[in-house]
């Protein structure tokens, strides 16, 4: 359903992306690993459309949306999820979700209660300010808000990034819950092997801006991540 072909990125004339191409299969989670550097959360920008291709093609369900605007992007159904915590401290928890899906022209009714039922504590919590919240709190805010866009694609940025465990846990069976539902392919740029491997269905691993390995959850060995992974 995501089709990223031959694509090149460029900050200030050195060149971050070469060549890159890789696939999101209808309905399936795949997983863009690698060390710290080299390049996956720039991938990511050029398929939400906050960075231009030097050149290459993006197509979603077989459309060309290389030369869409980010919200133009967003209606056609790319949610995305950013690396860090990219909510608004200073409104409530239920603000920040109503922003998600205001953005794209849609009313809340039924879906505030899908996604609380997704993450309860943002239902115990919609009235705190979203500051107060713990980091993995606010990382399944900013989960959320993009779910309430109605995404087809769901893009996340290291979703585990500095969060404790427990709910490194709870985030993992969110996504096995969205998984199973069958309406959503994913796109997970994650360094945490264990959670990577739990969900993957393919994987992409980058070095230095360009595609190196590539497979089934399966083909993700020992050697493979000796080789790409381990620092
Ligand atoms: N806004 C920017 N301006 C210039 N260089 C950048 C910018 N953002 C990232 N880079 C560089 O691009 C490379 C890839 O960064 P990034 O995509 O964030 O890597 P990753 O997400 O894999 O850790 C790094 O060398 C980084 O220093
Ligand atoms: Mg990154």
């Amino acid at each position: 359903m995501l089709k990223v072909e031959q694509i090149s990125v460029s900050y200030d004339g050195s060149r971050i992306l070469r060549d890159v191409s890789f696939e999101v299969p209808a309905q399936q989670l795949v997983c863009l690993m690698g060390r710290n550097g080299v390049g996956k959360s720039t991938a990511l920008r050029s398929i939400v459309g906050l960075l231009k291709l030097g050149s290459g093609s993006i197509r979603l369900d077989g459309q060309e949306i290389t030369s869409l605007a980010p919200p133009d992007r967003a209606r056609l159904g790319i949610g995305y999820v950013p690396q860090g915590r990219d909510i608004f401290p200073n409104l409530t928890v239920l603000e920040n979700l109503r922003i998600g899906a205001v953005a794209r022209g849609r009313k809340l009714n039924g879906e505030l209660d899908r996604v609380f039922q997704l993450f309860p504590v943002l239902k115990e919590m919609r009235q705190r300010k979203g500051g107060v919240l713990s980091g993995g709190q606010q990382q399944q805010l900013a989960m959320a808000r993009a779910l309430l866009t109605g995404p087809k694609l769901l893009i996340l940025d290291e979703p585990t990034e500095g969060i404790q465990p427990s709910i490194i846990d709870e985030i993992e069976q969110t996504l096995r819950t969205i998984r199973s539902e069958g309406q959503m392919s994913i796109l997970l740029v994650e360094q945490y092997l264990d959670f990577a491997r739990a969900l993957a269905d393919r994987f992409y691993i980058m070095d230095r801006g360009a595609i190196a390995a590539s497979g089934g959850v399966q083909d993700l060995n020992d050697e493979v991540i000796r080789k790409h992974l381990t620092v």
